[in-house]
C-alpha cells in the first residue's frame, strides 16, 4: 500500500464505476439504488483519500509540489462526483460539474501516470 499503487489504483477505478452507476440509476428513476450506490461511493472516497495519502506521506519527498497538486486535484474529481449526484438529486443542472469533472480527471491522469511510482 506504501510503495506501490496498485490499492489506490483499485479504490478509484471502483469509485469511478460506481459513480456511472448511480448516474444511470438515478436516469432510470431508481431513487433508493442510487442512494445504496451513492453510499458505497462515500465509502470508497475515504479509501482513495486514505490510500492516495499513504502513498504521499512516504513519497512526496520526491517532488513536493507536483505530488502536492496530485493530491489536491485527486480530492477535487471526488469533489465533482460528490456535486454531480448532489445536484441530481435536487433536479438542478449539472453541465459545469460534468465539465469541471472531466478536466479535473484528464489532470489526475496526468499527473498520476508521469509521476514516478506506478506504471
Ligand atoms: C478519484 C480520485 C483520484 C484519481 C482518479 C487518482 C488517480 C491516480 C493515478 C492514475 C495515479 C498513478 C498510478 C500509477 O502510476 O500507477 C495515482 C497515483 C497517486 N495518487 Fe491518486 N488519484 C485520485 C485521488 C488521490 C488523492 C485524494 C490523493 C491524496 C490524498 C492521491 C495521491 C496519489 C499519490 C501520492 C500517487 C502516487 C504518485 C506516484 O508517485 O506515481 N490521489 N493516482
Amino acid at each position: 500500500m506504501f510503495d506501490n499503487t496498485h490499492a489506490h489504483i483499485t479504490t478509484w477505478v471502483i469509485a469511478i464505476i460506481l459513480f456511472f452507476v448511480a448516474v444511470r440509476l438515478h436516469n432510470a428513476g431508481k431513487a433508493k439504488g442510487m442512494k445504496v450506490v451513492h453510499m458505497i461511493l462515500r465509502l470508497f472516497y475515504l479509501l482513495i483519500i486514505l490510500t492516495g495519502a499513504l502513498l504521499f506521506w512516504k513519497h512526496q519527498g520526491i517532488n513536493p509540489a507536483l505530488y502536492g497538486i496530485k493530491a489536491l486535484v485527486g480530492v477535487w474529481v471526488i469533489g465533482m462526483f460528490e456535486m454531480i449526484l448532489v445536484r441530481m438529486n435536487k433536479g438542478k443542472s449539472t453541465k459545469m460539474f460534468w465539465i469541471l469533472l472531466v478536466i479535473s480527471l484528464i489532470i489526475v491522469f496526468i499527473l498520476g501516470f508521469s509521476l514516478p511510482l506506478g506504471i
